[in-house]
C-alpha cells in the first residue's frame, strides 16, 4: 500500500527534512520536500498527495497558515495533514485544529511513532468518505470560545494523539525526572563528599595557619627574649648599613631597631675606639660564604660599654648576622685567670715560706738558748736581741706571706664583723691621723660571720693604712657594713661565688685611685707602687688570703683621682657568736716521755733541746717511719707525739693515723708551717686538734706541749 502513497514533507531545516525522508523512505512512501509553505501550496496545486507533514515554524508562512489554506482549498481540504510540533504551549494544540489540522506529532519524534499515524490516517481517510462530513464543535479553552469545523474523527485523532504525546512527554518527563532525582542524589553525594573533603582541608588548613601561627609566635617569642640580636645589612663603602633589625637589640644595647634603621652611622659610632680598626678589616673580609665572628666593647644607649660578639655570613649579597652579649663570660674570663694567677703565685709564696720557716725555726730557737746562756751584763746580747729581731721581723713577713697563700693557721670563731668595726675604732684614727676623716655606717643588724678575729683586725688595718697612704693631702675614709643575698644571678657573674647570706664589709676612700694597669696587680705579694722601705707590698695579699680562707670574696673599685672602694662578701654565720675565753695559766714543765718526729734537722735539734730544758723525755726520729719503729718499741711509756705533717714518705697525718689505732686516746701535735689540705681536713674530724706554727719559740712549744698532755682528750671518740 505504501508503495503508491505520496507524502509531502513541508520543512524548512533541510537536516530535519532529510532525517524525516529518510524515516519514510524507510517504510518505502514516495516522498516529496517543500522548504516553505508557499512552495507546497505550489507542489499541491501541480499533485495529489496522500499525506502532508508540515512543520509549524517556517518563516514567512508558518505551519498553520499552511494548514489552513490547504484546509480551505477544497481540492486539497481531505488530504490528511500533520503538523509536526514542540508542543510548548496547549494553544498551539487548539490553533492547530481551528486551522483544521489533522494531527500533532510532537518533535523529537520516534520513527515508528510517525509512521503509525500516517498508516492510521491513510486507513481513516478511506473510513471518512464513507461516514461524511460532520458540522463541527463549539467549545471554550483560556477564556475564550473556539469552534473546530472538522468532523468528530479529525478531533478524536487530534486529541488521541494529543493525549498520546501528553502521555509520552510524561513519561519522558519522568524519566527525566528520575535522571534529575539520580543526578540530584549523585550531585547531594559529590557536594556531601566535597564538602566533607573541603571541611578536612579547611582543618587541616586551618591548622597549618594555627601551627603557622604558633611558630611565628614562638619564633617571635625567642627573638624578644634571646639575650642577643639579629641583624641583616648591605656589605658598602666598606661598612654595613642595617636594613632589619630584630626585637632582641633593645635588650642588647638599649636602642631600638627603628633607632639603628634612622641612624645607619649609629651601631658604628658606639663601637669602642679601639675596636673601630678590628671591625673595618672584619668588615673589610666579607665574603660570599664566609663567616666571621668578632668581639668587641659596644656602648649601650646608657653610656655603658658591654663586650659583644658579633658574627656574619654573607647570602646573595646581604650580612645575616647575630649580636650576643657576653660581658658575663668575659668577667668571668677575666676572674678566671687572675684566680688562676694568684693561686700560682701563692703556690709559689707558700713554698718559699715553708722552708724560710724551718730556718727561723732554727734561727729563732737556738738565739734564744744563746740568749739564756749569756750573762745579763755580756756585751754580745745586742747582737743576738738584733738577730732575735731579724729574725722575728723575717717570721712576720712569711706569716703574712702564708696568710695570702691560705696556710696560716686560721682559727675561726663567730664573731660580729660591726663588733670588730668598732672595737678597732681608736686604733683606726691613730694610724690616720688629723686630716683624714672616718665614716663609720654600720648595719643595724648584727653581722655575725666565722672569721679569725685576728685576722678580721688585720684586713681592717690593710684597707685602713692603703686608704690613709692614698690621700697624702688628706680626705675621708668610709667604714661600712651591710648584710645581704648575693642572687643567682649576681653568682653567675662572679667566680667562687654561691649565693645565699652575706655580710658586706666595705672600706672607702677619697684618694688617688688605682690605675687600671697597676690594677691587676695590687693583690699579688710584692706589688707596691710606693717608693723602697715604704710598703712591703704584702698588705693587700694578705687581705686577699683571709678573705679567701675564711669563704669570701673580695672586689676592688677604683678611679684614679676619685678614689677607691675595697668590698669583702663573708657568708653570714647562723651560729651563736663565740664566748671570749681567757687562757688559763699553764705549768710550763713536764716529766712525760715524748715522741718527736722532724726531717729537717735544725727544728729538731731546737725542738729536742727546748723539751729537754723544760724536763721532759724525747725519743727523736727524722722521718715517721722510724717514729713508727720507736713506737712500736716503747708502746706504753709515750705520752704525746709531736710530729712535722710534710716529711718524705709518709707523712705525719698517715703516722698519726697508725699509732692511734695501736695506741687509742694518744695525745698529738702537728707543727708545720703551713697547712695543708690534708691537715685541714683533721681540723674537721679531729677535736682539739693541737696545731704549732712554725716559725715557733721554744716558750710557745712547751707552752703548747703542757697545754695537751693536761687536756682531757686529743681524738673523739
Ligand atoms: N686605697 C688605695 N688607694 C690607692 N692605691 C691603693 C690602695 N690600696 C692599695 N693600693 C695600691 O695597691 C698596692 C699594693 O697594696 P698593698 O697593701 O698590697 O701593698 P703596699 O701598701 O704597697 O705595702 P704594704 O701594705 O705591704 O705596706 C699599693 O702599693 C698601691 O699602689
Ligand atoms: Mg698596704
Amino acid at each position: 500500500m505504501t508503495r503508491d502513497t505520496d507524502i509531502l514533507v513541508v520543512e524548512d531545516s533541510p537536516t530535519q527534512a532529510e532525517l524525516t525522508r529518510n524515516i519514510l523512505e524507510g517504510e518505502n512512501y514516495r516522498v516529496f520536500l517543500a522548504e516553505s509553505g508557499a512552495k507546497a501550496l505550489q507542489m499541491l496545486k501541480e499533485r495529489r498527495f496522500n499525506v502532508i507533514l508540515s512543520d509549524i515554524e517556517m518563516p514567512e508562512m508558518n505551519g498553520y497558515e499552511f494548514c489552513r489554506k490547504v484546509k480551505e482549498d477544497p481540492a486539497t481540504k481531505d488530504i490528511p495533514l500533520i503538523l509536526l510540533t514542540r508542543l510548548s504551549d496547549p494553544g498551539d494544540i487548539i490553533t492547530g485544529l481551528e486551522c483544521g489540522a489533522d494531527n500533532f506529532v510532537t518533535k523529537p519524534f520516534k520513527p515508528d511513532y510517525l509512521l503509525s499515524w500516517i498508516k492510521h490516517h491513510l486507513i481513516n481517510i478511506e473510513l471518512r468518505k464513507t461516514m461524511g462530513a460532520q458540522a463541527g464543535l463549539e467549545f471554550f479553552f483560556g477564556g475564550k470560545k473556539h469552534f473546530l469545523a472538522s468532523d468528530r474523527m479529525q478531533i478524536l485523532d487530534i486529541l488521541l494523539s494529543t493525549y498520546e504525546a501528553a502521555v509520552q512527554k510524561n513519561r519522558e518527563l519522568r524519566n527525566v525526572q528520575k535522571d534529575l532525582e539520580l543526578l540530584n542524589s549523585t550531585l547531594e553525594a559529590k557536594v556531601r563528599e566535597r564538602t566533607e573533603h573541603l571541611s578536612r582541608e579547611i582543618k587541616t588548613r586551618t591548622k597549618a595557619e594555627e601551627d603557622l601561627r604558633a611558630a611565628s609566635q614562638r619564633e617571635d617569642m625567642v627573638l624578644r627574649t634571646l639575650p642577643m640580636a639579629f641583624f641583616y645589612a648591605k656589605p658598602e663603602k666598606g661598612g654595613l648599613t642595617l636594613e632589619w633589625v630584630s626585637e632582641g637589640m633593645a635588650k642588647v644595647s638599649g636602642f631600638t631597631p627603628g633607632e639603628y634603621l634612622a641612624a645607619p652611622d649609629l651601631w658604628f659610632s658606639r663601637v669602642h675606639p679601639e675596636d673601630k680598626e678590628k671591625i673595618r678589616s672584619e668588615i673589610g673580609c666579607l665574603a660570599p660564604g664566609r663567616t666571621i665572628n668578632t668581639e668587641f666593647r659596644w656602648m649601650t644607649k646608657e653610656g655603658e660599654y658591654r663586650w659583644v660578639l658579633a658574627s656574619a655570613t654573607v647570602m646573595d649579597g646581604r650580612a645575616l648576622g647575630l649580636v650576643l652579649d657576653i660581658s658575663e663570660r668575659k668577667a668571668l674570663e677575666l676572674q678566671y685567670r687572675q684566680a688562676q694567677k694568684m693561686e700560682a703565685v701563692g703556690r709559689l709564696a707558700g713554698g718559699i715560706a715553708h722552708d724560710f720557716n724551718n730556718l727561723l725555726t732554727a734561727i729563732e730557737g737556738y738565739t734564744g738558748f744563746l740568749l739564756k746562756s749569756l750573762a745579763p751584763d755580756d756585751k754580745r746580747r745586742e747582737d743576738v736581741v738584733e738577730i732575735e729581731k731579724a729574725a722575728q721581723s723575717a717570721a712576720t713577713l712569711t706569716r703574712q706571706l702564708l696568710t695570702f697563700s691560705r696556710q696560716q693557721v686560721f682559727k675561726p670563731q663567730v664573731i660580729d664583723c660591726n663588733a670588730a668595726v668598732r672595737d678597732t675604732r681608736n686604733m683606726m684614727k691613730r694610724l690616720i691621723g688629723e686630716n683624714i676623716t672616718l665614716e663609720i655606717n654600720l648595719a643595724k643588724e648584727e653581722c655575725r660571720i666565722k672569721a679569725d678575729p685576728g685576722q678580721l683586725e688585720q684586713i681592717i688595718m690593710n684597707l685602713i693604712v692603703n686608704a690613709r697612704d692614698a690621700m697624702p693631702n688628706g680626705g675621708k675614709v668610709t667604714i661600712k657594713t651591710e648584710t645581704m643575698e648575693l642572687s643567682e644571678r649576681y653568682c653567675r657573674m662572679h667566680m667562687e661565688v654561691r649565693p645565699g647570706p652575706y655580710v658586706m664589709l666595705m672600706v672607702s676612700d677619697t684618694g688617688c685611685g688605682i690605675s687600671p694597669e697597676a690594677l691587676p696587680h695590687i693583690f699579688e705579694p710584692f706589688y707596691t707602687t710606693k717608693e723602697a722601705g715604704k710598703g712591703t707590698g704584702l698588705g693587700l695579699p694578705t687581705v686577699y688570703g683571709v678573705v679567701k680562707q675564711s669563704g669570701g670574696n673580695i672586689y676592688v673599685y677604683s678611679e684614679p683621682g676619685l678614689g677607691t672602694t675595697f668590698k669583702i662578701y663573708l657568708p653570714r654565720a647562723t651560729e651563736d657568736i663565740a664566748a671570749a675565753q681567757a687562757p688559763a695559766p699553764v705549768e710550763l714543765r713536764g716529766a712525760e716521755t715524748i715522741l718527736l718526729v722532724e726531717d729537717d734537722d735544725g727544728v729538731r735539734g731546737f725542738a729536742l733541746r727546748a723539751l729537754r730544758e723544760s724536763g721532759y723525755t724525747v725519743l727523736e726520729a727524722r722521718n715517721a717511719e722510724e717514729g713508727l719503729e720507736i713506737c712500736e718499741r716503747n708502746i706504753g711509756k709515750i705520752s704525746l707525739v709531736l710530729s712535722d705533717t710534710i716529711m718524705p714518705g709518709m707523712n705525719g697525718h698517715e703516722l698519726y693515723e697508725i699509732i692511734s689505732k695501736r695506741c687509742p686516746g694518744m695525745k698529738v701535735i702537728f707543727m708545720s708551717g703551713y697547712i695543708d689540705s690534708e691537715l685541714a681536713n683533721i681540723r674537721l674530724t679531729v677535736d682539739n686538734l693541737a696545731f704549732l706554727q712554725k716559725p715557733v719559740s721554744a716558750d710557745d712549744l712547751v707552752k703548747k706541749v703542757r697545754e695537751v698532755l693536761d687536756s682531757p682528750a686529743t681524738v673523739k671518740s
